[in-house]
């Protein structure tokens, strides 16, 4: 259905959507304007994948780039002792509501588990986000709480919902 692999150039076009507007960001999860080129310039200084985060693309079955999923190293007790990998995804909008964010989100968490050894893999988003709760528990992700007015975005703070999955978890 989809798989993960590693950004490539030609990819960036695609990716740089997710900052070029609210329709192609996310309702959701968009947060203004970046700085345009941060994937280009990541990609040129041979740093998609480094010791704290990371980035890849998410591929169909045509070999279409369709979104990504990244992740960062996060903690919640004294570094190094509290470290976890908190991740994120985008998808383009003509390829959302298809299950692939349930599946790359399944597949980055089974990645991190495999490849790194960290315990915890942290998802976090706003309360209103119901695609995002349903791809996270259907990809085997335990809701565990909600932080309040903990992001702003669109002139507000938000709560967001609090997701993780172990080491060992389906
Ligand atoms: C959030 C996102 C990753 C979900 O991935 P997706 O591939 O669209 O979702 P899935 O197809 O795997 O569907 C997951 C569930 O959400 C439901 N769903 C999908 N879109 C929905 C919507 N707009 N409203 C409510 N439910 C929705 C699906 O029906 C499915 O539930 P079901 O199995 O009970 O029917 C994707 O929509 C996206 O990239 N959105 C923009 C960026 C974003 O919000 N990222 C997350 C920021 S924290």
């Amino acid at each position: 259905m989809i798989r993960l692999r590693p950004v490539t150039e030609a990819d960036v076009p695609v990716l740089d959507r997710q900052h070029s507007s609210p329709e192609d960001g996310g309702e959701l999860s968009w947060y203004g304007f970046r700085q345009p080129g941060s994937m280009a310039r990541r990609l040129a200084a041979n740093e998609t994948i480094t010791n704290d985060r990371g980035t890849l693309a998410v591929v169909d079955d045509d070999g279409n780039v369709v979104g990504d999923v990244s992740w960062i190293r996060s903690f919640n007790g004294p570094p190094p002792n509290g470290d976890c990998w908190n991740v994120g995804i985008w998808l383009v909008p003509e390829h959302r509501g298809k299950g692939y964010g349930t599946e790359a989100q399944r597949q980055v968490a089974a990645y991190l588990l495999d490849n790194t050894f960290l315990e915890r893999i942290e998802a976090g988003t706003e309360t209103g986000n119901i695609a995002e709760q349903k791809a996270l528990e259907k990809a085997g992700f335990t809701r565990e709480g909600v932080l309040r007015r903990a992001c702003f975005r669109g002139g507000q703070w938000r709560d967001m919902v609090v997701f993780s999955k172990l080491r060992g978890e389906p």
